[in-house]
């Protein structure tokens, strides 16, 4: 019994020793250990051993089942390390390898510029808004105090979709989105192309850019305006940076002014940049007219507030010196790639 015991042992690490897949290790299992197994038949034998030489037999058997499968168990373990080994070795990723290289694009001097506006206002609370490109002439024109006869309208010459609805000529239809929106107090910017029928020049184009503001809330003054544009200019230009009030007219605000700012390039002394006047001009704003809070359901007697509104394209010309406005829209990587 013992020899046959031994014989069954020596057999099975045998073939665990040859086994060199883990289904092969399996086999070797279901073979002496399995329910048809040659260790589970002599097990079956058991009824015909004497009984006194059962409980000695028993523990030969038990003995012999313990080292298959001790060594069935180590086996699998080399087994797997090594097929784990050989996995790594051949998924191996040579990182020394050139990669394809995706050219990266650029950001434009556009969005540059935009990006730095809304951060300087988002700074100080404002909260950025869009508004349709396609507007209904009411918002456009109407409740920006231009009624169909106001003179203007000229300025704003447009693409008209039909009788009400117009290419957007300036990003202040958003205004009254906002103000209507019915949510008091207001503190928004809202940047976004228009539209205007132009010729093509250095300073021109059909379809720009603009950045509207509007602040609506209790006793708002011009002096809140005069300290958030003079805020927004030095950021903007630098902390040398002046600015100016210059008296101007536009229908939606009163009063309203335009403002300049010291040139940054000579310091105000006068330069080629600002035509040797030291100044440059960059926005429109003023008080929002009364008549304008009406139209958006606002009580002028309760509410007051400012707006402006400047171009993009203007503000990109500047801070990096361009000096045709075409280049801005011609998406040449040579030129794109310099910001
Ligand atoms: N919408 C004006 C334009 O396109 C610019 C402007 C001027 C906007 C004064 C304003 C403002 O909000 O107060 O010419």
């Amino acid at each position: 019994m013992k020899e046959n015991l031994e014989r069954i042992k020596q057999e099975a690490l045998a073939q665990i020793k040859q086994a060199d897949l883990p289904e092969k290790l399996n086999d070797v299992r279901i073979k002496f250990l399995g329910k048809k197994g040659e260790l589970t038949a002599v097990l079956k034998g058991m009824k015909d051993v004497a009984a006194e030489e059962r409980p000695k037999v028993g523990q030969w058997v038990n003995d012999t089942r313990v080292a298959i499968e001790t060594a069935l168990e180590e086996a699998k373990e080399a087994l797997d390390g090594m097929l784990l080994e050989l996995q790594l070795k051949n998924e191996v990723i040579d990182v020394s390898l050139p990669s394809k290289k995706q050219p990266m694009g650029y950001r434009h001097p556009n969005t540059i510029a935009r990006e730095e506006v809304e951060r300087i206002f988002i700074g100080m609370g404002y909260e950025v808004v869009e508004g349709p490109e396609m507007e209904y002439d009411l918002y456009n024109f109407e409740k920006m105090n231009m009624p169909a006869d106001h003179p203007a309208r000229d300025a704003h010459d447009t693409f008209y979709i039909n009788e009400k609805i117009v290419l957007r000529t300036h990003t202040s239809p958003v205004q009254a989105r906002v103000m209507e929106r019915g949510v008091l107090p207001i503190r928004m910017i809202a940047p976004g192309r228009v539209y205007r029928s132009d010729e093509v020049d250095a300073t021109h184009s059909p379809s720009f850019h603009q950045i509207e503001g509007l602040v609506v809330d209790k006793d708002v003054t011009f002096a809140d305006l005069k300290g958030t544009l003079e805020v927004f200019a030095k950021e903007l230009f630098g902390p040398e940076t002046k600015t100016k009030f210059r008296p101007h007219h536009f229908p939606f605000t009163e009063p309203s002014a335009e403002v300049d700012v010291s040139c940054f390039k000579c310091g105000g002394t006068g330069c080629r940049f600002c035509k040797d006047t030291g100044w440059i001009e960059i926005l429109g704003c003023g008080l929002v007219h009364p008549h304008v809070l009406e139209m958006c359901d606002i009580d002028p007697e309760e509410y007051s507030g400012f707006a402006f509104g400047m171009g993009i394209e203007r503000v990109a010309l500047l801070k990096y010196e361009i000096d045709d406005m075409r280049l801005l829209y011609e998406n040449d990587v040579r030129f794109l790639k310099q910001f």
